[in-house]
């Protein structure tokens, strides 16, 4: 029987701390106007202190579990996609599998700038679809307030944080994704690209003071190359399924700029109610933008079981890609119970407990093997 990958369970996070395009224009050269009619954005949302990759991953991935009715344990493997990861290493990926009790799961990031959730879409299910996994939590997460040079103001109004998490399960029913395509052209790694950080060259006094660890970025060749891929990376994912451009019910693009999303629109010969826009609150969360889109368009209705959605994005690498989504899943009508309320909140909390009482194992285990290791080299020989 053909396996197919359904998206069952979605969720999203967006910190609280808005800051607005007159906000920003208090603070460098810019105007509500300049960014409202270049890019279409009006606010963004700011991590705190308190708030990173991690913290924002793991919330959307929480709402993403609970609304696909799954318990960890089911989980087969984490994906997380992210250009502003907790760390180098290890993985944020890992960090969300151990606050979320996913014990049986794998973990991995992806790094495919804001094409990222679709990469993992598409890999999980090719994962599913293969017959490796089962249950697959796909995240895109981004704190890339953290990276964006605040002097500059070419690129620091675009970009905001936030995450959103998609659950894919495997079925013999029909419908879930049903094609993807992927690219790339590392020729254009440089039109953005944050320089610094990296084995290349790695941090110190010199890559701090000539700012290399934030994103540089070519804005109109970025634009040039965003117009072109989202539009033939949309078409081609539409034959791949089988479709034609206007069975495409709604069209959920990357949320970097309104005019770039007009042009794609445009040529694909797409209404505007067929097309979700939500970058006026958001900016440009990278990676966490098209499933932040989702989880709104689902909640919103605009999503019904028997829809054809399609997914693109395109972002650093270069990278682009699209996914073809025949939608099956029903939003959740009810408010969730108390009791599962009560069970989730008991069950995140014994998996932070438990980590943290691995971690004491760990190092007791470390203590007492020196100690048996001393007294070892100190025992005389038979
Ligand atoms: N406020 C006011 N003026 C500004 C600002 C600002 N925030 N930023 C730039 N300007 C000025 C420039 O200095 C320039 O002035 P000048 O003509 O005196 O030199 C003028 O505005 C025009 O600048 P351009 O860069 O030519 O403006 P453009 O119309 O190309 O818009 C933009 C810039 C919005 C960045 C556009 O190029 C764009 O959206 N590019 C795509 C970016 C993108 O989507 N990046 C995300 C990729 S995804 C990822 O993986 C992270």
């Amino acid at each position: 029987m053909p396996r197919y990958a359904h998206i069952i369970g979605w969720g999203k996070y967006a910190p609280s701390n808005v800051v607005t395009n007159d906000d920003l224009a208090k603070k460098i050269d810019t105007t509500d106007e300049w960014i409202r009619e270049r890019t279409g954005i009006a606010q963004r949302h700011i991590a705190t202190e308190k708030e990173s990759t991690a913290t924002m991953a793991i919330l959307a991935a929480r709402q993403a579990i609970e609304n696909a009715n799954v318990r960890p344990l089911e989980i087969d493997l984490v994906i997380v996609a992210t250009v502003s990861p907790e760390y180098p290493f290890p993985a944020t990926a890992c960090l969300v599998q151990s606050a979320i009790g996913a014990e049986r799961a794998g973990a991995f990031d992806l790094e495919a700038g804001c094409s990222g959730f679709v990469y993992g879409l598409a890999s999980a299910a090719g994962m599913i679809r293969g017959g490796m996994y089962d249950t697959i939590l796909v995240i895109g997460a981004e704190t890339l307030s953290r990276f964006v040079d605040w002097k500059d103001r070419a690129t620091c109004v675009l970009f905001g944080d936030g995450a959103g998490a998609a659950i894919l399960r495997a079925s013999e029913e029909p419908g879930g994704v049903m094609a993807s395509v992927l690219g790339s052209d590392g020729s254009g790694g440089e039109l953005l690209i944050v320089p610094g950080g990296g084995a290349k060259h790695p941090a110190g006094p010199d890559t701090v003071l000539s700012r290399m660890h934030y994103v540089r970025m070519n804005g109109r060749e970025v634009y040039r190359f965003a117009t072109r891929v989202m539009a033939e990376a949309s078409k081609i994912v539409v034959e791949r399924a089988g479709w034609s451009l206007d069975q495409i019910d709604l069209f959920i693009p990357h949320q970097a700029n309104a005019r770039i999303i007009d042009s794609a629109a445009k040529s694909l010969k797409l209404a505007p109610e067929r097309i979700f826009v939500n970058l006026q609150d958001y900016g440009n969360t990278s990676a966490a933008s098209i499933p932040i889109a989702l989880c709104e368009a689902v909640d919103a209705g605009k999503v019904a079981p028997g829809n054809h959605v399609v997914l693109v994005g395109f972002g650093a690498g270069l990278t682009w890609a699209a996914c073809a989504i025949e939608w099956t899943a029903v939003k959740p009508g009810a408010p969730t119970l108390p009791q599962r309320v009560v069970a989730g909140r008991l069950r995140y909390l014994w998996a932070g407990l438990k980590a943290i009482g691995w971690r004491l194992l760990r190092r007791t285990d470390a203590a007492a093997s020196k100690v048996i290791d001393a007294v070892e080299r100190k025992t005389p020989e038979e």
